[in-house]
């Protein structure tokens, strides 16, 4: 199966820091030198990537736009079709945008319902209307005999839920069937849809909770992330688990993804007849 390495042009959206960034920065690193298009929210963010990164030889491919996911539809398909139309090699799309929210439902008088349709919308249902906005490009490039690749981020919470993290978990844990569902639909229209598992891991994911300072003691550095899902994106592996997330993976998820796949099959047949 293709992967990351026959890739020439992605789009990373979440790129302004953490996970995103992370992969960016290391994308922009292969042999086979993709252009990488950096997105988010924070102008300062993508300036200083592209300053920093974008002038010398060695990253001389990447590209900003300013983008926020939880646009409106219209925006948001104006803003993709741009994208498209700028960038028409673009053959990847990765998404690494995210926000977190702690719930105590012990005290539901605290519990901020504005925070978590904001989280079920950043997490969810923006990357499902994206994915929708970009399918019809990347079937088309996939047809025409070109790999293409959607690069889904979901969690080992969306395995085993984080309790104190209710709602980010039912997010993650929708990402990850929605993730299998693409991928067994897809493969047949040459775009391939890999699902990255990240366990705890350091980021400015956690900042606005006032938990980042715990669970720094507890988090997989950034750097060792990078590294370990980059080897696995250069494989053909559909789904990568990594650290503690790889633990659940094994435990929970084993024989899912064929299941899925077996389970289309009959569908598709009992829905011809
Ligand atoms: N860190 C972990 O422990 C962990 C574990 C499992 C999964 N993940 C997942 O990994 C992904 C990246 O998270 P991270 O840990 O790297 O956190 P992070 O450092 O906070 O990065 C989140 C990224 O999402 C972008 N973003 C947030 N809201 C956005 C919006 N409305 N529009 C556009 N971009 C938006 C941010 O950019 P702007 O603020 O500039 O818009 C930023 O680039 C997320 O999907 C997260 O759920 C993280």
């Amino acid at each position: 199966m293709p992967n990351i390495n026959d890739v020439k042009c992605i789009l990373i959206i979440g790129s302004t820091s953490g996970l995103g960034r992370g992969l960016a920065l290391s994308i922009l690193d292969l042999p086979s030198k993709p252009t990488v298009i950096v997105s988010g929210r924070r102008q300062e963010r993508l300036d200083e990537l592209t300053s920093s990164h974008g002038a010398d030889g060695r990253l001389r491919a990447v590209k900003p736009i300013k983008l926020d996911v939880t646009a409106d539809r219209v925006t948001l398909k104006a803003t993709i079709d741009d994208i498209i139309k700028t960038y028409p090699d673009l053959d990847a799309v990765m998404f690494s945008s995210g926000v977190q929210y702690g719930s105590d439902f012990c005290k539901p008088e605290t519990i901020n319902l504005d925070d978590f349709f904001v989280e079920i919308h950043t997490n969810y249902t923006s990357v499902v209307t994206m994915i929708t906005f970009f399918l019809p490009h990347l079937i088309s490039l996939g047809e025409s005999g070109r790999p293409t690749f959607l690069y889904t981020i979901s969690s080992g919470v969306g395995i085993t839920p984080g309790p104190s993290v209710a709602n980010y978990s039912a997010t993650k844990a929708a990402i990850h069937s929605l993730s299998i569902s693409l991928n067994v639909q897809l493969k047949e229209k040459n775009v391939h849809v890999v699902e990255i598992l990240p366990p705890l891991v350091e980021s400015e994911l956690h900042d606005g909770q006032g938990t980042a300072e715990t669970l720094s003691k507890y988090w997989m550095p950034l750097t060792e992330f990078t590294k370990l899902t980059m080897a696995e994106l250069s494989t053909d592996a559909a789904q990568i688990p990594i650290g503690m997330a790889a633990h659940a993976y094994e435990k929970y998820e084993a024989g899912k993804l064929e299941a899925a796949d077996k389970f289309y099959e009959l569908q598709k047949v009992t829905f011809n007849k």
